[in-house]
């Protein structure tokens, strides 16, 4: 069991945890159909991969498909492909997922929102091992191993008429569930460790957070809605903001993470009156480092062009020094970031309109404890194209 949570990343004592992995490996050989149910950010995404690995199937295709992440009037032809001509858009023909996938394995995340009509169609692929492109009434074979995962009630689903109950019963030949952190005792801390250290050492940040003994029952208790991803997030945060390297539960409550403080309470503070004012100024922060990185990479790439002998016709442009330069100058010395004002950050044109996106996706995520559903209610956009945008930035991962 450790040499396989070492060799996936994976932090944990939590005995559930290390069933849901010892079955992951159990069943990996057979090619049952294998449900994963958990909350968002609980690490359902590393059981596909733990399957597709220890099975025959190792060295074949894997797929992963988020299936709230591709539009209705798409999918279809996404999972099972179709001909050529068989919709306006259709100049050519497309293989899709269950042909591209054949011999190996297909991790259909979020599956609780595809859409009845494609329900039907992938019963009948898992039923009868043929599916019909879309267009096509030639039946085509293939040979993939489904792993699902969903973070919504799928019985409830059902109740209510979105979710077929006979292909949650194929789909649920064994069933994985992965707890949230808030039942893992002792978890959070050890993942806070794991993710300071990880970020200290991708960022050259000489020496990692740490948590005092009052923050780490503070981290301890916390009820972590948006769980290991959340916190994830905010020791990423921590580790490239906070100045004192010593994290206290001081430090925590402006990061909205207090004792025992459950979802309610924490949308709450985050969309109170009370303390607008200062997410103001987190936002701002978070948004001068995203400047100062991209600042960092051009001026990265710059040297890079230099040592190259290449012509550069810009290297005038004068640059902050690069956060990575100022790190290594002061190896003891807790880091200290350059933070432009709001009016330096609106003005700077290394900033994309793609990057203030991303951010304000985040944010918006963050906001609303990971619930993707009360950040497209922020962001004004349909939950659908939350999804899209949270993919197509890469921010999932
Ligand atoms: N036990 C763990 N140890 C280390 N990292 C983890 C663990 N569980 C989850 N993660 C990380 O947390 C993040 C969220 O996990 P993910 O599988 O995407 O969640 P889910 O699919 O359940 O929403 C990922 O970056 C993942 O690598
Ligand atoms: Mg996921």
């Amino acid at each position: 069991m450790q040499s396989l949570m070492n060799r996936y990343g994976i932090v944990g004592r939590n005995e559930t945890l290390r069933e849901a992995l010892a079955t992951a490996v159990l069943v990996a050989p057979t090619d049952l159909s294998v449900l994963i149910q958990g909350e968002s950010g609980v690490g359902k995404e590393i059981v596909p991969r733990i399957i597709h690995d220890y099975s025959k199937r190792k060295g074949k295709t894997y797929i992963a498909i988020n299936c709230g992440a591709i539009p209705e009037g798409t999918i279809d032809s996404e999972l099972f492909g179709h001909e050529k001509g068989s919709f306006t858009s259709a100049i050519g023909e497309h293989e899709g997922f269950f042909g591209a996938a054949d011999g190996g394995t297909l991790f259909l995340d979020e599956v609780g929102e595809l859409p009845l009509s494609t329900q039907a169609r992938l019963l009948r692929v898992l039923e009868t091992g043929e599916y019909l492109r879309v267009g096509s009434s030639t039946p085509r074979k293939t040979n993939v191993r489904i792993v699902a995962a969903t973070n919504v009630d799928i019985p409830n689903a059902i109740k209510q008429g979105r979710f077929r109950e006979d292909l949650y019963y194929r789909l649920c030949t064994i069933n994985i569930k992965i707890p949230p952190l808030r039942k893992r005792q002792g978890d959070a801390v050890l993942l806070f460790k794991k993710f300071a250290l990880d970020t200290a050492a991708r960022y050259n940040i000489p020496e990692p957070i740490r948590l005092t003994p009052e923050a780490e029952a503070v981290v301890n208790s916390y009820k972590w809605p948006g769980n290991i991803r959340q916190l994830r997030n905010i020791t990423e945060q921590l580790s490239i903001l906070s100045e004192s390297r010593s994290i206290t539960p001081e430090v925590l409550a402006k990061h909205g993470i207090t004792p025992n403080s459950d979802l309610d309470t924490g949308i709450a503070t985050i969309g109170g009156n009370s303390s607008t004012q200062h997410d103001y100024e987190q936002e701002i922060k978070i948004l001068a480092h995203a400047v100062f990185e991209l600042r960092s990479e051009v001026q990265e790439l710059k040297d890079k062009l230099q040592e190259g002998n290449w012509h550069d016709t810009h290297t005038s442009t004068t640059l902050p020094v690069p956060l990575s330069t100022q790190k290594k100058a002061q190896h003891t010395q807790p880091l200290e970031l350059d933070i432009p004002t709001a009016e330096e950050i609106i003005d700077d044109d290394t900033l994309n309109i793609g990057d203030m996106e991303k951010r304000n996706i985040l944010l918006a995520l963050q906001r609303n404890h990971y619930k993707r559903k009360l950040a497209a209610e922020e962001l004004g956009i349909s939950e659908r194209t939350l999804y899209r945008k949270i993919k197509a930035y890469g921010i999932d991962e």
